[in-house]
């Protein structure tokens, strides 16, 4: 048995991008994964791929009740995550500030930030009862730098660090929260700002190669630490 097999990894936004890409590495090297994503005819085709004990659920992070019934239903098991993925998020459409609408702004602030925050209040209680585990919240390039028409998700990434710095204070011994730069990887959230420019990156399976192992080997020590996969 390798040394990572049986722990639980938990990875918002499975469905696509970096997500699904980890989803496949993860599992390779024996972990258990709890994957969400909103689309339930992605979480279907996963729940096919992959039998139990990984499990998958359509879940909105937005929702903070849907995400504290599914963490209920995962944590009756009487285990936690060993390494939770904040990865789901969103991107506005390229646009300068003041041409975004009220709702798409609304819409990057509810899934990159506030979902964050009912995933890591659903789930780090657990985790400081067991006294040990590895929080990743998914930042950015544009979580420590800026680009225009891209401010309400840079916004959010800012935010991240922030939410990770201080998060990291409060842990216990045994716990750790960071925030990762995952690089610049062809996804369609990519996609979106770079347009077809996104197909000089690496796509999400080459980029897993070098990220899960990086992943897997963080630790305590990294507590408060805002990090790049190499
Ligand atoms: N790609 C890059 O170059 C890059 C660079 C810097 C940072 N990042 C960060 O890396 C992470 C992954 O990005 P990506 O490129 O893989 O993005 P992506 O290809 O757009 O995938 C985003 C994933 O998040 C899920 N998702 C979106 N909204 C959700 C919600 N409300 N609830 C649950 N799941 C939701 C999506 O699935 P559904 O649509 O099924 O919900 C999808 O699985 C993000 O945090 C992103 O900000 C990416």
């Amino acid at each position: 048995m390798s040394k990572t097999s049986g722990q639980t990894v938990l990875i918002t936004g499975v469905s696509r991008g970096l997500g699904r890409a980890m989803l496949d590495r993860f599992a390779e090297a024996g972990c258990t994964i709890w994957g969400c994503s909103r689309s339930e005819t992605a979480i279907r085709d996963l729940q096919r791929t992959f039998a139990a004990p990984h499990q998958f659920a359509a879940v909105d992070v937005t929702d903070a009740a849907t995400v504290a019934a599914w963490g209920a239903e995962l944590l009756a098991s009487g285990t936690a995550p060993d390494l939770l993925l904040n990865n789901a998020a969103i991107i506005n459409f390229n646009a300068p500030l003041w041409e975004v609408p009220p709702d798409a702004f609304s819409d990057v602030i509810d899934v990159n930030l506030k979902g964050v925050f009912h995933v890591l209040r659903t789930f780090v209680p657990a985790m400081i009862a067991r006294r040990r585990g590895i929080i990743v919240n998914f930042s950015s390039g544009w979580g420590r730098s800026t680009a225009p028409e891209v401010a309400p998700y840079c916004a959010t990434k800012w935010g991240i660090e922030g939410l990770m710095s201080a998060l990291a204070c409060e842990l216990p011994r045994g716990l750790a929260a960071v925030a990762l730069n995952p690089g610049i990887i062809d996804t369609d959230m990519l996609r979106s700002c770079f347009g077809t420019d996104a197909s000089q990156y690496d796509d999400a399976e080459a980029w897993s190669r070098r990220a899960v192992p990086f992943l897997l080997n963080l630790t305590a020590r990294n507590n408060g630490q805002s990090l790049d996969v190499p």
